[in-house]
């Protein structure tokens, strides 16, 4: 078998990746390991940056999302019961959409098999030969049977626990990464949101957030310990416990109800160099991870596509590949100050284990200094909507 681009890992990154080239003619093969029911289970953020907004036009797949997402211009801050608000619109003149993530990969699942492009699910073993070789190819299992498919370029779009990273040499490789000491216990209920724009909520007792992905879905995390597991908190535990992160004003109006999806993610900030090994490309969760404090998971990811596939559109329709050659740099330099917002976030609005009470005195200072600086609100709202590409 042989393709113009092999693309490992259908989540949103690689999907993204598939519909623009499609739209320019460019053939690509998809390889998943799970099932598309399986990477739909999945639940993720759901804050887009109008980058990503963008990308999904131009790939001809923006059509739910700008009828079903909620744009947002701003977002509250709070502090116990202090709160203001950080206005985008009035910063940047942009927004961002509230639209999940498990809905962005349905819509480039569906516009991908409308396409007839291929999808190949539930493969094994997937390796990568002959990355630094102009003649890159690459194997898997599937239904026992062994399949090799020779390509021109292989993007890596199969997140941390994927191939792709781990096929560039140690040698080549440098990993950048910090853990923080807590986790997110998040809930979704079929509950309205507590607020039309998220809260971002610091208190005494650590961590919450107050999100949602429609008018009757609430989403919403607290900052918990590591060693916590999601039956150790009962939904009453945690309405409770949210109830005393957020100001008492919006804990007066919070609608609980049962939780039908209860989870905790570890946080951690992580890249590794260079993203581009000969004929392979890393994108996204491969090559890099973020807290989600900042929402910058899939918006980097988006990226990173962005500049590849202006690489392989400038290699196929100019014969040209600066854009390829400049990747890694350029998507690197984007990566690096979406991880810096998204590690300035943790720590501004997490309560850290080891904090002295003067540290606890400058983390306030922070917050009070957002509060009240015009400049500081509009540095936040810039890495908010997204920094340009
Ligand atoms: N072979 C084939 N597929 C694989 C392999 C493999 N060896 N390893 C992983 N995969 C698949 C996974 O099953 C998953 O569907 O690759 C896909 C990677 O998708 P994501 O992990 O969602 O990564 P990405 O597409 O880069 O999206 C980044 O996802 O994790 C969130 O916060 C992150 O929002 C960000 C987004
Ligand atoms: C979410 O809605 O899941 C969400 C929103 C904003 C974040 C993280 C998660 O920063």
């Amino acid at each position: 078998m042989r393709t113009q681009v092999v693309i490992i890992g259908g989540g949103p990154s690689g999907l993204l990746l598939g519909q623009l080239l499609h739209k320019i003619g460019v053939e690509a093969v998809v390889l998943e390991r799970k099932t598309r029911d399986y990477v739909l289970s999945r639940i993720r953020a759901g804050i887009l940056e109008t980058g990503l907004v963008d990308l999904m036009r131009e790939a001809g797949v923006a059509e739910r999302l700008e009828t079903e997402g909620f744009i947002h211009d701003g977002t509250i801050i709070s502090y116990g019961d202090l709160e203001f608000s950080i206005d985008f619109r009035k910063h940047t003149g942009r927004s961002v959409v509230v639209y999940g993530q498990t809905e962005v990969t349905r819509d480039l699942y569906e516009a991908r098999e409308a396409a007839g492009a291929e999808t190949i699910f539930e493969v094994d073993g997937v390796e990568i030969h002959g990355a630094d070789s102009d003649a890159p190819y690459v194997t898997f299992e599937k239904d026992g049977n062994e399949h090799r498919i020779d390509c021109d370029f292989i993007a890596g779009c199969d997140g941390f626990h994927g191939v792709s990273r781990q096929t560039i040499p140690l040698t080549l490789r440098r990993e950048y990464e910090k853990t923080y000491p807590f986790g997110w216990l998040g809930i979704l209920s079929e509950t309205p949101p507590v607020n039309d724009e998220l809260i971002y909520a610091a208190s005494e007792r650590g961590f919450a957030l107050c999100s949602m992905r429609n008018a009757n879905l609430s989403r919403y995390y607290i900052q918990c310990a590591l060693s916590d597991s999601p039956e150790d908190w009962t939904d009453a535990a945690f309405w409770q416990e949210l109830k005393r992160r957020i100001p008492a004003a919006h804990a007066e109006k919070l609608v609980t109800g049962p939780s039908i999806e209860k989870s905790i993610a570890p946080l951690r900030s992580f890249v590794t160099e260079p993203m581009r090994w000969g004929r392979l490309f890393l994108c996204g969760d491969a090559a890099h991870i973020v807290p989600p404090t900042g929402a910058k998971g899939l918006n980097t990811a988006a990226s990173d596509i962005h500049y590849l596939y202006q690489g392989l559109r400038q290699h196929y329709l100019d014969g040209s590949t600066e854009a390829l050659d400049a990747y890694s740099d350029r998507a690197l330099a984007r990566v690096w100050k979406a991880e810096r917002f998204s590690w300035w976030m943790t720590n501004l609005l997490h309560r850290f284990p080891d904090q002295s009470a003067f540290d606890l005195k400058m983390q306030k200072a922070d917050i009070d200094f957002l509060r009240s600086n015009d400049d500081a609100q509009s540095v936040m709202a810039q890495n908010y909507v997204g920094l340009p590409y």
